[in-house]
């Protein structure tokens, strides 16, 4: 693929995202922080409008007309999430408000059933504080022990000692697919594997995977995995937990409420199949409506064209960051996501950002949720510029030179 091409499919992708054509401080957007949350494209936009415009309804409930369509519509939203990881099996997917609901549903529903005193639970220092602090809640309350996968200088696992952090005291191994921080693509597989040799379950945080490579989690074979929608095209407030049957069947319900139960008395109560159980409560319909539409429209795209352009992307980025004098990247593995975090000597980065924003520049400054990996460099925070399909290598090198221009003000 050239660039050429490259240049007319951008194009025809941007037309699709409204946001886009917008000015910020006088100059064309570049939104560059994609790995916080996506922009949405006017399909996903729209399903939102049409649910309240034309059949707005409770689902589930009802035999009337409404309630029917927006029934539907969840569960067809239901079967494309099944299609998109690749199970066949619907009780598998369980919708939750987003990547934080599932990971401390699992350590709710999960750990307090199976973590006893003493018992161990394995992460990693690249992890989003979303898959740290409900371990350690959890881990508080049952006098468990959490473990950590220590982080090399490039930003990837160090596993040197993997076989002291893993041991039968190991209940669960709860890892991400991808760093937020550092973009770093973590080697899944030979956690997963060693972790099944001592029992262990296993929770992959994908919040930062799906929207750049197929998922398919029947290959990867862990017990649970989870995204948000919003970091897929798709609406906040909604997210995904996929779990094993035979695991989410031997869990107790997470939350008490409407949905869930198959019959309520006083006497004692029954609970609903997979995957109700754990979907207590009037759902956010509209956003899992649309996320169906934000699943059609990610899966229309052309996956070697997504690798391709993300790549170029990065590669075009990282080549002019190494370039201006004072810099450090941080994240540096060759397994990377279109993710690059930086700082530049002597200057904080709050305020590139805040120059950056005024030349119409959107990228994330901070320690982005991952404050120990922060701990682990020393350093308050980066900067981080996060790319997707609609950004260009134009914008590219209208950063460069902003970043430039930026860092010649502050010196
Ligand atoms: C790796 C990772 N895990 C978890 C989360 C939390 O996602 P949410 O805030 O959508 O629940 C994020 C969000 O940035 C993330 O990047």
């Amino acid at each position: 693929m050239d660039d050429v091409v490259s240049i007319g499919a951008v194009e025809k992708i941007r037309k699709h995202f409204p946001i886009l054509q917008q000015e910020v401080n006088g100059k064309p957007l570049i939104y560059f922080d994609n790995a916080a949350t996506s922009q949405k494209p006017l399909s996903v936009i729209e399903s939102i409008t049409e649910y309240y415009q034309e059949y707005n309804s409770n689902i589930h409930r009802g035999v009337h007309h409404l309630a029917n369509i927006a029934t539907g519509k969840f569960e067809s939203t239901r079967q494309k999430v099944a299609d998109f990881l690749g199970t066949d099996d619907l009780g598998e997917i369980i919708f939750t408000s987003g990547t934080t609901d599932s990971i401390n549903l699992v350590a709710q529903a999960w750990g307090r059933l199976n973590i006893h005193s003493g018992d161990e639970i394995l992460v990693s220092e690249l992890e989003h504080h979303s898959n740290i602090v409900p371990w350690q809640i959890l881990a508080q309350e049952k006098n468990a022990i959490i473990k950590v996968i220590p982080v090399t200088d490039k930003g990837e696992w160090d596993l040197s000692n993997l076989e002291e952090l893993l041991s039968e005291r190991t209940k669960i191994v709860a890892v991400n697919h991808v760093s937020n921080a550092l973009g770093t693509i973590n080697p899944i597989e030979i956690i997963i594997n060693r972790s099944r040799q001592v029992g262990a379950k296993i929770l992959i945080d994908g919040a930062q995977s799906v929207v750049h490579f197929e998922v398919n989690v029947k290959s990867i074979d862990c017990d649970f995995y989870c995204f948000s929608a919003h970091k897929l095209y798709g609406p906040t407030g909604v997210g995904v937990l996929y779990g094993k049957r035979e695991v989410l069947e031997s869990m107790a319900p997470y939350r008490g409420g409407g949905e869930m139960i198959k019959t309520v008395s006083f006497k004692g109560t029954t609970y609903n199949e997979l995957p109700h159980k754990f979907e207590a409560g009037t759902p956010n319909i509209e956003g899992i409506i649309a996320f169906g539409s934000a699943i059609d429209f990610a899966t229309s795209l052309d996956k070697d064209w997504v690798q391709f352009h993300e790549k170029q992307l990065l590669d075009t980025a990282t080549t002019f960051l190494q370039e201006i004098e004072g810099m450090k990247i941080y994240g540096t593995s060759a397994q990377k996501v279109s993710v690059v975090s930086f700082l530049v000597d002597g200057i904080h980065p709050y305020d590139l950002g805040t120059l950056l924003d005024q030349q119409g520049i959107a990228v994330r400054t901070g320690h982005h949720c991952t404050q120990p990996l922060m701990e682990r460099f020393k350093i308050p925070g980066t900067v981080r510029a996060s790319f997707a399909i609609y950004n260009s290598i134009e914008e590219v090198n209208i950063f460069a030179d902003a970043l430039r221009k930026s860092v010649k003000m502050l010196r």
